[in-house]
């Protein structure tokens, strides 16, 4: 077992899944960010926090505010979970921004930041959520189609369907750069 930590927020599942693949590939403990005590990520070699894309936020960003002091001394990985594709060149900025916001200053610097698709069932939705998702579609469809960004079109796509993007090959990055972290060297095949 790995001296690492998952903490993620999911309110629908698909955040979940990217933690338990990365735990696994880690062979690490994975943990819902309200199962936490503060002694959990006190003697992890890395940790890696993981929320859900929520209107612009991170799901569970709290968690990083109230440890902040706890998380300074290792190394620090973020990752988002939306239906916004990453791979698109228009959504890079505000993916970034999106992580940074969830950030508190003093960690910003140090955590390494990846941004993994998720998915969407309005069948699933709460009568909340899916009245946000109304509310903004009909905004989406009034602005003209050239003032539309990819995250934009991502939604105004996807809207009343069931899609689901989750991809365990996503986490590769995320996976080595933590290995590294924790000073794993790659196998020697001589
Ligand atoms: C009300 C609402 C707002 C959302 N806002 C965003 C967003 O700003 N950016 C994004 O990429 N995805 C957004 N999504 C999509 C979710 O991030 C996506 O469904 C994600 O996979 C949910 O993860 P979870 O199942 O772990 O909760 C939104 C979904 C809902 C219902």
């Amino acid at each position: 077992m790995s001296n690492a930590l998952v903490v993620y927020s999911s309110l629908y599942g698909h955040t979940r899944r990217y933690a338990q693949w990365i735990a696994e590939d880690l062979d690490c403990p994975v943990r819902e960010r309200r199962e936490v005590t503060p002694e959990g990520p006190k003697d992890c070699g890395a940790r890696i926090f993981g929320g859900a894309l929520y209107a612009g936020g991170v799901s569970g960003a709290e968690f990083l505010k109230k440890h902040q002091a706890l998380l300074a001394d290792k190394p620090l990985c973020l990752f988002t979970c939306g239906v916004a594709d990453p791979e698109a060149p228009r959504n890079a900025e505000s993916l970034r921004a999106s992580a940074l916001r969830a950030l508190p200053e003093p960690l910003r610097e140090k955590t390494a930041l990846f941004f993994l698709r998720g998915g969407i069932d309005y069948g699933r939705l709460s009568l909340r959520h899916r009245a946000m998702m109304a509310a903004l579609a009909a905004v989406l469809r009034r602005r003209p189609e050239d003032g539309r960004s990819e995250e934009d079109r991502a939604i105004l796509e996807t809207y009343g369907k069931a899609v689901d993007f989750t991809d365990r090959a996503g986490i590769a990055p995320l996976v080595s750069r933590v290995r590294a972290d924790l000073g794993w060297s790659a196998p020697s095949f001589e």
